[in-house]
């Protein structure tokens, strides 16, 4: 035998090459403590069905708090001959608490421990992801509710389309952000559930409870078949699938932000301390973290792809292919988290410049379907009301003229079925205030869904 903790069977050691080729334990000890945690219960039900004694239980736990304490302090001796974080620890708990420490392991298997250990991990981020989410919404909604009366153009084509309130384009924002958020406590339902008990694929011979474990772990239940329960990373995977319209979602957002920050757009400010300069320009204020965001979520999509490749075609049960699923979903993670605080910082501190979203609004003919609509109500059919708002966008074109702007006797050239009270669905403020229902563009259409959504948020 050699003198690793599976040298029994084998001759000679590990070559050099392979032993640092197959360990994990540099990206792995990330599950440090989540390993400990799942050892805590592990031991504790261990004793209670009296395969371990009150007393190697005691040992066991106390042993691990210092370990414990060993990380936190920077203090623990990592090694790579240890191969993973799983036999870095149980090692070091055995180097203090003597052979008791090699009984921890009785009932279990790494298959089912780090399995454990990801789903242990990726719940507490998984909360701490949708706390910035709530943060993010709650930005979204209080500013779109502040903005409700605010008239910018909307856009189809990126062409100017119809006014819309600033504030309804941001609960569009939040619409989307609300989905992710229901994709993600969805998504934690399926991580909540319990791998340990499987050991190594088929189950263990000790009279282990595993109710008992998950209930101590806070898990919904244990998993039902031990083969999959070892080798599922569908939760992985479903996670980044999450992260991915979520950044899919917030690289639109950061589109629409670069955008509005130029000179051409001119509708936004962004406070400096979320942009940055040019070493040669000095002239320069870069909305950095926006198009960083943006460029975030290409990887994100490559690791949901890394992943779904990884687990593509492997037979059951475990492989040590799934050792490669932790950075993927650790980047991804971290990812998310970093691109969702700024975010949250940054969207309430966003300063509409009211006043050019409102000419270029004017200036876009953006009222040409209230004009045609108009021309409906007073009996024209659509098709020939469309015809004569062609033709007189076509005359303010020539003329440097938005419809509003012309006079009564210019627009009669067009239909003498206009009259005088034509003027107030020309102006914006008539144009939004007029699609008055639910899901429309009307001020007081936005404070009502902004309500709605702050509702919705503190429901969940
Ligand atoms: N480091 C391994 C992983 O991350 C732990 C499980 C290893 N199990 C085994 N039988 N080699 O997947």
């Amino acid at each position: 035998g050699t003198n690793q903790s599976w040298g029994g069977r084998f001759s000679e050691p590990t070559d050099a090459f392979v032993a640092r080729f197959t360990a994990s334990e540099a990206f792995d000890r990330r599950l440090a403590f989540h390993d400990i945690q799942g050892s805590i219960a592990h031991a504790t039900m261990l004793a209670r069905v009296g395969v371990l004694s009150d007393e190697e239980r005691d040992a066991i736990i106390a042993g691990l708090d210092e370990v414990r304490g060993e990380i936190e302090r920077g203090e623990f001796p990592w090694s790579v001959e240890l191969e993973d974080v799983h036999m870095n620890i149980e090692a070091r708990l055995t180097a203090k608490i003597g052979i008791t420490g090699k009984k921890l392991h009785t009932g279990r298997s790494r298959n089912d421990q780090v399995a454990t250990d990801i789903r242990l991990f990726l719940r507490d981020e998984i909360d701490q992801v949708a706390a910035e989410l709530a943060r993010l919404r709650e930005g979204l909604i209080t500013l779109a509710d502040r903005e409700a009366d605010t008239i910018m153009p909307g856009f189809t084509h990126l062409q100017t389309a119809q006014p819309v309130t600033f504030g309804h384009h941001l609960l569009a924002w939040q619409e989307m952000l609300a989905r992710d958020h229901e994709r993600l406590l969805d998504c934690r339902r399926r991580v909540n559930v319990m791998p340990l008990g499987a050991a190594a694929l088929a189950g263990t011979t000790y009279p282990i409870d595993r109710h008992v474990t998950a209930e101590l772990l806070g898990f919904e239940r244990p998993a039902e078949n031990s083969l999959d329960a070892v080798s599922d990373r569908d939760f992985a995977i479903e996670f980044t699938a999450f992260a991915s319209l979520l950044l899919m979602h917030m690289s639109r957002m950061s589109e629409e932000l670069v955008l509005w920050t130029s000179a051409q757009f001119d509708f936004i400010d962004l406070p400096d301390r979320f942009c940055t300069g040019s070493s040669i320009m000095p002239q320069k204020k870069n909305p950095d973290v926006p198009e960083l965001v943006r460029g975030k979520s290409g990887r994100v999509y490559g690791h949901l792809m890394g992943l779904l490749t990884l687990m593509k075609s492997q037979p059951l049960a475990y492989n040590k292919d799934n050792q490669e699923d932790k950075e993927p979903l650790f980047d991804a993670v971290d990812t998310v988290k970093d691109c969702l605080k700024a975010f949250a910082d940054m969207i309430p501190a966003i300063e509409p410049k009211k006043a050019q979203m409102a000419e270029a609004a004017r200036r876009g003919f953006s009222t040409a379907t209230d004009l045609a609509d108009y021309l409906v109500r007073k009996g024209v059919a659509f098709r020939d009301a469309h015809e004569i708002v062609g033709e007189s966008v076509a005359y303010g074109l020539r003329e440097g003229k938005d419809l509003s702007e012309m006079t009564l006797d210019e627009l009669r050239q067009f239909s003498d079925t206009i009259e005088q009270d034509v003027f107030e669905v020309l102006t914006l403020e008539g144009s939004v205030a007029a699609r008055n229902h639910i899901g429309g563009t009307a001020p007081d259409q936005v404070r009502a869904a902004a309500q709605r959504a702050r509702e919705a948020l503190a429901s969940l």
